[in-house]
């Protein structure tokens, strides 16, 4: 995708990685729509960035998805991106299922089925335009996993999966997918995570997607540096050490 000239509906940017890219885009030259749950957040950010538009949208519920793709599809008839963004990242101990099934039936509906129920509302528009994007976003947890997140480090291989999967099939289209997948980076997923030093801080991080968006606009997926060393641990082969290392440094430490 271009950096500029889009108009962009991020569901999953009331805060964190995807408001910090919202703002970016919108300074970019950018038509920027924010989607998330929380009505106050989209009321603050309407307020405080004139031209960025908002919509509220629960991810985990398809009858909001329907409803939030006909709001802003009616607002914005252009609208040729739209970014995945709304996840959700829980800890859960499989020794007790009684503690952590319900929270993994949330990450699935959460972090998979929001971006397929997405992708299905948005793709017969995006197909009319001229040139269009589908981001969706996975994680370096798609290529390692940390021993404290299994339904999530399974939710964002899905990710990578389907969006392997669905380029093939937009292959012949003006739809392209682009697969963001950020390494830990210092936003609000887990409690502790904004101030952790294992984290990337989110304004690098952004600045390097953008970075990366600007000069490989064709890119599969966006990569910054400090993912590499989750993203290709498989076919450098040093994989079980790069196991070793990231559940080493887990705070979280099931
Ligand atoms: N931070 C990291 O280390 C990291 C690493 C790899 C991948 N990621 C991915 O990056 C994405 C953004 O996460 P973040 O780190 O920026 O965390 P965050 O600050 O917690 O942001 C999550 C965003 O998703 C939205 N969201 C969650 N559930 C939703 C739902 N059911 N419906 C609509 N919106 C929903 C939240 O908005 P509301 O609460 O207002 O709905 C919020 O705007 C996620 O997909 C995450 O898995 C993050």
């Amino acid at each position: 995708m271009d950096i500029s000239g889009n108009t962009v509906f991020i569901p999953g940017s009331t805060s964190g990685i995807g408001l910090a890219l919202a703002l970016e885009l919108h300074a970019k030259g950018n038509t920027v729509i924010v989607g998330g749950r929380r009505a106050e957040l989209l009321e603050r950010i309407a307020a405080e960035h004139p031209g960025i538009d908002t919509v509220r949208i629960d991810t985990a519920d398809a009858a909001s998805i329907a409803s939030a793709a006909e709001q802003v599809l009616a607002r914005h008839p252009d609208l040729n991106v739209l970014v995945t963004m709304a996840g959700i990242m829980r800890v859960e101990d499989w020794h007790r299922p009684e503690s952590f099934l319900a929270s993994a039936e949330e990450v699935v509906t959460t972090n998979v089925l929001g971006p397929i129920r997405l992708i299905a509302a948005f793709v017969e528009h995006l197909r009319a335009q001229p040139d269009a994007t589908i981001v969706t976003v996975s994680s370096g947890l798609a290529f390692a996993p940390l021993r404290a997140t299994p339904s999530y480090n399974a939710s964002k291989a899905a990710i990578h999966m389907l969006s392997e999967s669905i380029r093939l099939q937009f292959a012949d289209t003006n739809v392209k997918v682009m697969e963001l997948e950020p390494p830990s980076v210092r936003t609000a997923l887990l409690p502790g995570q904004e101030s952790s030093d294992f984290a990337m801080p989110l304004e690098e991080f952004v600045a390097e997607v953008v970075e990366l968006i600007e000069t490989r606009p064709d890119a599969r997926e966006i990569q910054v540096e400090r993912v590499k060393f989750l993203r290709y641990g498989e076919a450098r082969g040093d994989y079980d050490q790069v196991v070793a290392t990231l559940n080493a440094a887990d705070p979280h430490g099931k």
